[in-house]
């Protein structure tokens, strides 16, 4: 998905050649280009401007409408609270808050060392297992707080005794 090698200025080209013009091809060419290149740079906003006329700014705060879309690079490791409402009513907003706090982000954000990216997205699909957390795709089940410290373990390699 993510090619750290990819020439922004030509993907975004190559894209926004395959669309209708217009301000309605604009979330599919956003869609498209985080596909692409993992992420929605400045450069690739800029780069949308030159080829459509839509103003990065507009482009931008269009973006920010939908939680799908982000702005740093993503993590190594990308971590997906589940905020469905079997998620949500099982109290998934505090474990996005312990996650946040253990890694000293906010949701949307990487960690400083890039070995994680801490997202809510919308249902996972799997509402009986509720609480769910998703690492790079594989679920996590009736997820607690205390739950937490095995699971980052398993992606950060240091070998975090299973506390349950
Ligand atoms: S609400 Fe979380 S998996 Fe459906």
């Amino acid at each position: 998905m993510c090619s750290s090698h990819a020439d922004t200025a030509s993907v975004v080209a190559e894209i926004v050649a395959r669309h209708p013009a217009g301000r309605s091809s604009l979330i599919p060419v956003l869609q498209e280009i985080q596909e692409r290149l993992g992420f929605l740079s400045a450069e690739a906003l800029r780069e949308i401007q030159q080829r459509t006329g839509i103003s990065a700014s507009e482009a931008y705060g269009v973006a920010t409408f939908y939680t799908q879309f982000r702005f740093t690079p993503p993590g190594k490791h990308t971590i997906q609270v589940c905020n469905g409402t079997a998620c949500h009513v099982r109290e998934s907003h505090r474990i996005a808050d312990e996650l946040s706090r253990t890694l000293g982000v906010n949701v949307g954000e990487t960690t400083a060392d890039g070995n994680f990216s801490l997202e809510r997205v919308a249902c996972l699909g799997c509402c009986a297992l509720s609480p769910v957390v998703a690492v790079d795709g594989k679920v996590f089940a009736g997820v607690t707080s205390k739950k937490l410290p095995a699971i980052l373990g398993e992606y950060q390699g240091e070998g975090i005794p299973e506390t349950l």
